[in-house]
């Protein structure tokens, strides 16, 4: 075996295509094994007279090729492994060519596939050429038109984007849809699916009048369960009316749910297709965190329609135009739907633990990087949630107002066009006649800048002095960085409230201001900074442990509230790990549970407060980390709080869960914070704490309940929950998704030998990306003191599964793989045995995807 090593893409090589496509014209003869696909491609000469046509394609059965008719004899073109190159072609003119592929071979899940017996397409990025010769790249954007026909027992529904055509019968029982999609698209956002589906339907009407037919199309029995993902979509498309201005421009909106899905949710043009994951929700078989990554999904692929699909991307350089744009904008969605405050600190939560991680580690890239080794990696939490945070920050910077001005020319100037983040910068200095020069540094520098932040207060003169100092840290092949403009929202506070606010924007290494203070105040006051947190910058601060208790009780801002608690609680946890504290402080602990309390007319934001941070989080605090003390650590400080809230816990979920179910805001709070109770049962020291957990369990009417209390009845019982564990199954045996979590609940709470036994459940299914997840990414990213336990039992358990999951599906194996980009500042046993396994994979073959990414990380 061996591994292959991708080839590094440079932005700097980029050149426009020197042919456009002015029309696509597919005919698909459907056959799991067997698929036909003919393409006619309307082609006219942009570029240098001498130029060939290259056209990707990969895997592709080639069987005839013609230009204007004429067939191409053998020695006219050229067919690679990844392209088919005609040397000598016409200024314009009708190429057709006839492939043949087996989508029911497809395990990569990339291209024509299928997936619980009906076919489906993912392109994005480089899919299309799997499917057909094609220049397979975003600044290539053309009228598709669709020609599709299939056995019609077996695949009675035929979907394409765009607005459905002609229908009718054929021979041998197959049928034929037609479908036109007039927007002009880049090959990513194509689509197609067959098959028999459930279909829940509804219809919703534009700002302009029109009427748009939407349907969702499910597993047979499942429609009912599509309700909230159709909610969610009206609701998407009336605040983007509202937000932004823009409404949708297609008669029809379809949306798929596939069981096998590499990703969460693709945005293709008139017809996203989605994990199944992101679509079927009920009170029955969904967490409240389902519904809210359904609401949130489903939104994001509908606001791409504007940001990413009228709109797209030069090259895949560019993803973070789309990216975190998109996700800026359903962010700001699910705040509008829900508390703004609350899904703050939860964004900040994902971006420290996952884009932080990222960014200090060897895998860490820009948000625009300059070279990429497989775009298949690009797809992370640097190009979507960094690349959100950047949006953000220009937003603050110029305010509301003529960031929606600035995006109104966005919209209108590049409409059906594929452009650059210098394009989208280009309408923001046209509106403000301000320069973003220094500010697009952000985009090409990697590493969280550290802003280091010092107070001199002067009695004499009622002044404080403030001093903040920037510095990003080295990152693999930029060791040196230079100062970004951070937009820093700052107050300063007494025990009264708020004494100045104001936003200071640090774009040198370092500034000193000067406040001066009325003669009333005498004491120092807190200074409160990156309110709301402005800026993904970490904080650099030597406050003593009564400033920042101070600051809990003072700060008027309710996420730097919740991080003056998050900082003390990380404090602790590092204290109790590393020994130098053998007993959480009970005076913490009291002032935790005081602001648990306090906080329990906002039921959402408690729960956010009893939430301690997860072992990964306390990576980046102190190095090299153990895990294991580490996880010790935080279950003591949550056992401690724990027992301090029983009072409170027993009164919170002595009440009644709320009913009838509701999957909105207010109802999901109140059961937030019971399951944060529950949880927090699960390492009780009271003796009774099984039982109540047992009962919970048995009594729950939701899924959020259920299995929040299987959960902490397993933690508390050590593992040892057989009997519940078998009960859930046997319920929910036939329910895949629901078996997920099944799966990631063991994997959660188990060990290695937890994972040898699911991998060897007769239900653990390799091919099936969410079930690989549930178990190896659950293990991986949830449960570091067992994935990364010094004897290295940990790595062994998942080496081999990633290695099979790798070869049929190398997007899969490489995402798996990227749990292991913290190897480097672990302690030495567990870093020792990292290195060697990532040693032991890289050597026993893997695919290029895969194999970028243990290259860097071991780099
Ligand atoms: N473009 C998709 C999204 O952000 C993500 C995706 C990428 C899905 C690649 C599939 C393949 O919504
Ligand atoms: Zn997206």
């Amino acid at each position: 075996m061996r591994t292959e090593t991708p080839v590094s893409v440079q932005l700097s090589d980029y050149k426009p295509y020197p042919f456009e496509i002015e029309q696509v014209n597919l005919r698909f003869d459907l056959d799991p094994d067997a698929t036909k696909v003919r393409s006619e491609l309307k082609v006219r000469r942009t570029g240098g007279a001498g130029d060939a046509l290259v056209l990707d394609g990969e895997g592709l059965t080639l069987r005839s090729i013609s230009i204007d008719g004429q067939a191409l004899d053998a020695s006219c073109y050229e067919q690679t492994d990844k392209a088919l190159i005609i040397a000598s072609v016409p200024d314009a003119f009708t190429l057709v060519t006839e492939v043949e592929i087996a989508p029911s071979q497809n395990t990569a899940l990339s291209g024509l596939y299928m997936s619980g017996g009906r076919f489906c397409t993912q392109c994005e990025s480089t899919g299309f050429r799997r499917i057909t010769f094609y220049p397979d790249r975003p600044d290539v954007m053309s009228a598709f038109h669709v020609w599709m026909a299939a056995d019609k027992a077996t695949y009675p529904i035929l979907l394409s984007n765009g607005t459905p055509g002609e229908t009718g019968e054929l021979d041998d029982g197959r049928h034929y849809a037609v479908w036109d999609d007039p927007h002009k698209k880049p090959s990513y956002l194509f689509a197609l699916c067959a098959g028999d589906y459930d279909v829940y339907r509804d219809s919703f009407t534009t700002m302009n009048g029109d009427e748009i037919a939407l349907a969702i199309h499910v597993d047979k029995g499942d429609a009912e369960r599509a309700a909230w993902a159709m909610d969610s979509l009206k609701r998407s498309m009336t605040w983007d009316e509202q937000t932004y201005g823009r409404a949708y421009d297609l008669g029809v909106f379809n949306i798929v749910a596939v069981r096998d899905f590499n990703f969460g949710a693709m945005e293709n043009k008139g017809l996203n297709v989605f994990n199944s994951a992101y679509v079927l929700a009920d009170e029955a078989t969904a967490t409240d965190a389902d519904f809210e990554a359904i609401e949130s999904i489903v939104a994001h692929e509908y606001f791409h329609n504007w940001t990413g699909n009228r709109i797209t991307c030069r090259d895949w350089f560019q993803l973070c135009l789309k990216e975190g744009l998109t996700v800026f904008r359903d962010q700001n969605f699910s705040a509008d739907m829900r508390s703004r405050p609350v899904q703050r600190i939860k964004d900040v939560i994902r971006l420290r633990a996952r884009q932080f991680a990222e960014d200090a580690g060897p895998l860490a890239h820009s948000v625009r990087p300059d070279h990429y080794g497989s775009i298949d990696n690009l797809y992370t939490a640097t190009v979507y949630e960094k690349g959100a945070e950047l949006i953000g920050m220009l937003r603050r910077m110029i305010g509301e107002e003529l960031y929606r001005k600035g995006m109104d020319l966005y919209f209108e100037r590049h409409d059906g066009q594929a452009v650059t983040i210098e394009d989208f910068y280009k309408c923001f200095e046209d509106v403000t006649g301000e320069d973003f020069t220094q500010f697009r540094l952000w985009y090409a520098q990697a590493g969280t800048p550290e802003v280091t932040v010092e107070e001199n207060w002067k009695p004499e003169t009622h002044e404080i002095e403030i001093t903040l100092k920037q510095k990003t840290p080295a990152t693999p092949g930029q060791p040196v960085k230079k100062p970004v403009p951070i937009p820093l929202e700052m107050a300063l506070l007494d025990e009264e409230g708020n004494l100045a606010e104001w936003t200071t924007i640090l774009e040198d290494e370092d500034v000193t201001l000067t406040m001066e203070m009325p003669d009333t105040v005498t004491e120092p006051p807190l200074v409160s900074v990156n309110r709301d947190f402005t800026a993904p910058i970490r904080l650099n601060r030597s406050l003593t442990r009564e400033q920042r208790l101070a600051m809990v009780r003072m700060e008027t801002d309710p996420f730097n509230q919740w991080d003056a608690v998050q900082t003390l609680v990380k404090a602790e946890i590092l204290a109790l790990s590393e020994g130098s504290q053998a007993e959480p402080d009970d005076a913490l602990v009291t002032a935790l549970a005081g602001a648990v309390e306090q906080a329990v007319d906002d039921p959402a934001f408690a729960a956010l407060l009893t939430r301690l941070p997860e072992v990964g989080e306390m990576f980046l605090e102190r190095q090299p980390a153990d895990a294991v003390a580490l996880n010790a650590a935080r279950k003591k400080l949550q056992s401690a709080l724990a027992a301090k809230l029983s009072g409170f816990s027993a009164e919170t979920l002595g009440k009644p869960t709320p009913a009838p179910f509701d999957p909105g805001a207010e109802q999901a709070g109140i059961r937030a914070l019971r399951t944060a109770m529950i949880v927090l049962l699960g390492v009780s020291p009271d003796a009774g704490a099984a039982d109540t957990l047992r009962g919970l369990y048995d009594n729950a009417t939701n899924m959020t309940e259920r299995l929040a209390a299987l959960r902490a009845y397993t933690v508390q019982k050590g593992g040892k929950a057989n009997e519940a564990l078998a009960d859930f199954e046997a319920t929910w045996k036939d329910n895949p998704l629901v078996m997920d979590k099944w799966f990631a609940l063991q994997a959660t709470t188990g060990d290695a030998e937890t994972i040898k036994t699911l991998a060897a459940h007769p239900a653990f299914d390799l091919r099936n990306p969410n079930r690989v997840r549930s178990v190896v990414a659950a293990f991986t990213m949830q449960n570091l003191a067992a994935f990364h336990a010094p004897d290295g039992s940990g790595y062994q358990a998942v080496e081999e599964i990633i290695l099979k999951a790798d070869k049929a599906n190398p997007a899969l194996g490489a995402r798996l793989l990227t749990a292991f980009e913290q190897w480097r500042i672990l302690e030495p046993q567990a870093k020792a045995a990292a290195e060697a396994t990532l040693k032991r994979l890289q050597s026993a073959g893997l695919s290029s995807n895969a194999a970028d990414i243990v290259a860097r990380a071991l780099g």
